[in-house]
């Protein structure tokens, strides 16, 4: 399948969202990546369900909301309620992520898990048939802007054998440090969803940005 583009809000000008949310709407990009932090489980806070409230009123494609909080089973219906499509929780912050994933599952939305630098891929063995998408975390979470850890290309294959043992649809998601110079590479390596904050949002012509994401 071609690969997808999912601009990382997060780098938005907060001042204008709503200009920056018409400018995905408008652009070949494929889905709005929300980061969503909590100061505990990440050392950042970003933005909650307020501001995705405002988002989701303007936003034309689908939601794909990344949790990074702790005990995120809390506000899974708040999330279905604003509309998100893909909900994405960490691996380190679910105690009982296989129950985690089924009430994603039951609410109607799609499952995704994330796994932080640290964190191998052979924790999702298990519940590898279970989830729609994985994220691989190609930065340390908690900030948009970093620079990209070259071992994740070694996950990316790792996980894509996963999949391929294990008969899966599971789509692969890479998330952190992700460039015009690494996007290409990262695809050819298996990458089906690239989220892309600053390299989107602090380019001169943002949109032209998402278009060369896509053609990588
Ligand atoms: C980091 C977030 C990312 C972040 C990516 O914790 O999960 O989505 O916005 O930003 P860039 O693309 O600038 O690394
Ligand atoms: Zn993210």
């Amino acid at each position: 399948m071609q690969h997808l583009v999912a601009p990382s809000m997060l780098s938005a000008d907060f001042l204008n969202l709503g200009e920056a949310i018409e400018m995905v709407n408008k652009s070949e990009a494929d889905w709005f990546h929300l980061d969503v932090m909590d100061g505990m489980f990440v050392p950042n806070i970003s933005y909650g369900l307020p501001i995705i409230k405002s988002m989701a009123q303007k936003a034309e494609k689908p939601l794909d909301a990344h949790l990074m909080i702790k005990y995120p089973e809390r506000y899974f219906e708040d999330f279905h309620d604003l509309g998100v499509e893909y909900l994405t929780v960490h691996y380190e912050a679910c105690t009982h992520l296989h129950r985690s994933i089924q009430k994603i599952h039951d609410l109607g939305m799609k499952a995704g898990v994330a796994l932080n630098p640290h964190s191998h891929i052979s924790l999702l063995e298990d519940v590898i048939t279970n989830v729609d998408m994985v994220l691989i975390m190609s930065v340390n979470p908690g900030f948009g802007g970093q620079k990209f850890i070259e071992r994740s290309y070694t996950k990316v294959t790792k996980l894509r054998e996963m999949i391929k043992r294990n008969n899966a649809n599971t789509l692969i998601q890479l998330d952190g440090g992700v460039t015009l110079d690494n996007a290409s590479s990262l695809v050819a390596a298996g990458v089906d969803v690239l989220v892309a904050g600053s390299t989107v949002f602090k380019a001169e012509n943002p949109q032209q940005v998402i278009k060369m994401l896509k053609d990588a």
